[in-house]
């Protein structure tokens, strides 16, 4: 590419995670617990989303800029009105090379058709338990695992790749650790295990209710036979491994146990405009206002640039509990993951 950008480490920026809504139809008690996200809680008025039309406008910046790969999130990006519409503009784009989406799969059933018409590749879906009453009781909402299954077959149905996120958390859903490998082999879907992690400022994190790579690791290696992967691309988040003699794969992301900030090439943009250079960042550069201000390509290019240039994030690298408490920290849900 022409114009390549680099932060204070030396790391490009090649993904861009563009969260288009903080409203989810789920109330993860790690996420959104009720108590913190109720009835009264002030989600985004409509006018302060970003528009399809601004988010296209800044995903060609940055694309123009090094990005290859964009992921939409949320909250629950499929609550945003006519999303696919978002995904065609994004398709489009030149020098796209890889387009995804984070979703918990509540409403994949009756979407996955035409995210796969608009040309979106790949689905990443949430899902922490198969058992019927753990899983409601984890999302909040009412909502079984049978739905998410469904969607899921749907998305596989009409051609999308398929991968299956499972936050892990003690005390939470220990026990499906086993369950879930088992099933998801058996489909020969991807399951990534995430180690819980302290993101945002309610969802009561702490050392120990952490379960660690190792920990999961070894509860399957007592069940299956695993063997390493190599990185499909440098800074992929997943470690991966293979059940052997089979082309299935389990992954997980140790954002807590082996961290990997040095190859962190990820920038985000919240709904609302502001771009953030960490998970875990305090502050955001707002971009709606530069957009909306009449500002050109040039200007807001120039901007990015600035931003990224000033990067120095490496928060799981430099964790403590101290940290993981005190520092003021975005919400997931606000955020995307
Ligand atoms: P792929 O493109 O399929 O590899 O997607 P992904 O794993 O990058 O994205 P996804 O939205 O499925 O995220 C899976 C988990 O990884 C979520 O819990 C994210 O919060 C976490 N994650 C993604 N990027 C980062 C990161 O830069 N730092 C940390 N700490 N966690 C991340
Ligand atoms: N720690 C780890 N993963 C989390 N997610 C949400 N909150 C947390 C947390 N505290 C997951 C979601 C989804 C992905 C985007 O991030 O379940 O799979
Ligand atoms: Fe659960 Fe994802 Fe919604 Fe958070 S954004 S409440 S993790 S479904
Ligand atoms: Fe990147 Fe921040 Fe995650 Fe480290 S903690 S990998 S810098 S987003």
């Amino acid at each position: 590419r022409l114009s390549f950008i680099t932060d204070k480490f030396g790391r490009p920026m090649h993904d861009l995670r563009i969260s288009v809504i903080d409203r989810c139809n789920f109330r993860c008690t790690y996420c959104m617990p009720k108590e913190i996200f109720g009835r009264d809680f002030a989600f985004m008025p409509r006018e302060q989303l970003l528009s399809f039309e601004e988010i296209e406008r800044l995903a060609r910046i940055f694309i123009d800029l090094g990005v290859k790969k964009i992921r939409l999130t949320g909250g629950e990006p499929l609550l945003r009105r006519d999303l696919p519409v978002l995904i065609e503009k994004l398709t489009a784009i030149d020098g796209l090379e890889d387009i995804g989406l984070t979703t918990n799969g509540s409403l994949l059933g009756n979407m996955a058709q035409k995210l796969k018409d608009a040309g979106l590749k790949r689905v990443n879906v949430s899902l922490d338990a198969l058992d019927d009453t753990l899983f409601k009781s984890i999302n909040d909402s009412n909502v079984g695992p049978e739905r998410i299954l469904k969607g899921i077959q749907k998305a596989k149905e009409v051609g999308l790749e398929v991968k299956v996120n499972m936050v892990v958390k003690k005390g939470m859903n220990d026990g499906e650790i086993v369950p879930m490998a088992r099933y998801f082999k058996e489909q020969g879907i991807s399951l990534r295990y995430i180690e819980f992690m302290d993101v945002g400022q309610s969802n009561g994190w702490n050392f120990e209710k952490v379960i660690t790579k190792k920990e999961i690791f070894n509860q399957l290696k007592q069940q299956f036979e695993l063997e390493p992967l190599d990185a499909a691309y440098i800074g992929e988040v997943a470690k991966r491994y293979r059940y052997k003699g089979t082309d299935a794969e389990v992954g997980f992301i140790t954002s807590v146990s082996e961290s990997f900030c040095s190859t962190c090439t990820r920038a985000r943009i919240a709904a609302d405009g502001k771009m953030y250079t960490c998970l875990f960042a305090t502050n955001g550069f707002d971009f709606r206002e530069l957009l909306r201000s009449g500002k050109s390509n040039e200007e807001i290019k120039a901007a990015i640039t600035d931003v990224w240039n000033n990067r120095g994030d490496r928060y799981s690298d430099e964790r403590t509990e101290e940290t993981a408490r005190n520092k003021k920290k975005i919400e997931m849900s606000y955020i995307g993951g």
